[in-house]
């Protein structure tokens, strides 16, 4: 049966997904790279990248996907619905190769691409976003890109069977955090740990199955 997907969503020690201000220039706002250097070192993400540990983790983010849903401030920055040029930030052939919902209060019409991904854009609750994208993956699993409020969002509303996070050990101080609102997610999931000599720690979240009555 098709799953729903979280991989590589990396936070820092104090659960910040991102920085602030998100702009052009500073997509992550002051985190800059810094939650995401450790899956840049990868071979999954460069040629000349290691194959260790991380890598392991890194590369589960494409196998067995079908469609991706992410929110507006993932696909651009602040004013991107304004800009009739704006294709994302990926180029001309967007790393998904798949369906993509884009999650935003102004829709725009569907953005073909090269590669197989098609951006469509949705005002939709979490719950028929899903229904959508579970559909356009055809039997496939749907992942969940991010950024922190939709994972959040996904998350709170229990639709979330499988997420990979990435802990670094930096402190932001400031951006959007993770956690807030989501007590006691951990008696859903089971939840293995495991530190690498980069210096991350990747946290499986995997949904217990329900206990019968
Ligand atoms: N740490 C990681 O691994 C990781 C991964 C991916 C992205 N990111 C980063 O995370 C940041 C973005 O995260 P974010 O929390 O600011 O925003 P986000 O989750 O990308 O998007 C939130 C926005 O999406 C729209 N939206 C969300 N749910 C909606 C719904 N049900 N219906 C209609 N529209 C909906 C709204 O925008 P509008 O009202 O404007 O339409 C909302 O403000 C970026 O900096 C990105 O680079 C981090």
């Amino acid at each position: 049966m098709a799953i729903t997907r979280i991989h590589n969503f990396s936070i820092s020690l104090d659960g910040f997904a991102t920085g602030e201000p998100q702009s052009l220039e500073a997509p992550f706002g002051h985190a800059g790279h810094k939650l995401h250097e450790w899956m840049f070192a990868t071979r999954s993400w460069s040629p000349k990248g290691a194959m260790g540990a991380d890598n392991a983790f890194a590369e589960r983010h494409g196998p067995g996907i079908g469609a991706e849903i992410m929110g507006a401030n993932k696909f651009g920055p602040p004013g991107w619905q304004d800009d009739p040029e704006w294709r994302g930030w990926w180029g001309e052939n967007p790393p998904f190769h798949t369906p993509t919902f884009v999650l935003t209060h102004r829709p725009l019409p569907p953005m073909p691409m090269e590669g197989g991904t098609t951006f469509h854009f949705l005002e939709a609750s979490p719950q028929e976003a899903l229904a959508v994208a579970m559909d356009a993956a055809e039997g496939q699993d749907v992942r969940i890109g991010g950024g922190a409020s939709v994972v959040k969002d996904f998350l709170a509303a229990g639709l979330v069977d499988h997420m990979h996070l990435v802990q670094v050990p930096i402190t932001l101080g400031r951006g959007v955090r993770l956690w807030d609102g989501l007590e006691g997610l951990e008696q859903d999931y089971s939840i293995e740990a495991v530190s690498t000599p980069s210096g991350v720690t990747h946290f499986t979240f995997s949904r217990k199955a329900p206990v019968a009555d």
